[in-house]
């Protein structure tokens, strides 16, 4: 019965797969929104997929949240330690345990390699960003956006990212406006996929993830389908999906 179960499973990937025209899509059994053991399943597929590719002077992005914390335990140390972690944005957007500053200092630990953080404010004024650009730690850290091998990130709910980030109560009616239904690296996009916002802080740019050889994200949960809808759409081809069978499903039923 079992082998049956993951071989639908592993029909519905197909079928994600084909509609998104995705490089590969993985989907693990249960809902996430009702059984948080499905983080270690997704945490285990993600890690796999991103130790199976390793080199040396590898450079991986990483965003924050609870879904790309899940790979955590599942990383190990390999053949070359000359890997660099960096945080896909500076700004806080998360409670220290989910934000990208710490994640990459987590995933360097279990792998014994390098990481870089970038600890800004969530928001920044105009000449503040501005004025930062030039900071030699903003440049160093641009440097390895404009390097990076590999990202891992997660996608969020427009909604549920904007309340996480305390955004005032205008910025929500903006984004509101605007008709943004998900979110990754910091760009919010709409149900058709186009950019409506942006953080204004330093982080990965959209075109600098198109360049990477591996990207690699991670959402599940049925509350994320309206996300997961939006945001492939204009996802990266090279993009591997690692969801489970409860969001798979609603996107099966919703195309
Ligand atoms: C954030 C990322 O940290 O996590 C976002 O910056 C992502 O890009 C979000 O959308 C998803 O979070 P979670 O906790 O639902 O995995």
């Amino acid at each position: 019965a079992l082998i049956y179960e993951w071989s639908g499973l592993t029909q519905l990937a197909k079928r994600l797969e084909d509609y998104f025209g995705l490089q590969q899509v993985i989907v693990v059994p249960g809902d996430y929104n009702e059984d948080d053991t499905v983080l270690n399943l997704l945490g285990k597929e993600a890690a796999q997929c991103f130790q199976s590719a390793l080199f040396d002077g590898q450079v991986v992005a990483v965003t924050g949240g609870k879904t790309v914390a899940s790979l955590t335990p599942f990383l190990h140390t390999a053949d070359t330690e000359n890997i660099t972690f960096v945080a896909a944005r500076g700004g806080i957007g998360h409670e220290m345990q989910m934000q990208a500053n710490t994640l990459v200092s987590t995933f360097a630990t279990q792998m014994n390699v390098q990481y870089r953080t970038l600890f800004l404010p969530e928001y920044l004024s105009e000449p503040a960003y501005r004025a930062l650009l030039t900071e030699p730690i903003v440049t160093e850290m641009m440097a390895y956006y404009e390097q990076a091998d590999c990202v891992i990130h997660g996608i969020g709910s427009a909604e549920e990212m904007a309340i996480r980030r305390n955004s005032s109560p205008e910025d929500l009616q903006t984004l509101e406006e605007k008709g943004a239904v998900s979110e990754a690296f910091g760009y919010y996009f709409n149900a058709d996929g186009a950019i409506v916002h942006r953080i204004r802080t330093i982080g990965i740019q959209l075109e600098q993830v198109n360049n990477c050889k591996q990207v690699i994200a991670i959402a599940a949960g049925k509350q994320k389908l309206e996300a997961i809808l939006s945001y492939f759409k204009v996802a990266p081809k090279q993009t591997i999906f690692i969801t489970d069978e409860a969001a798979a499903k609603a996107v099966a039923h919703a195309i």
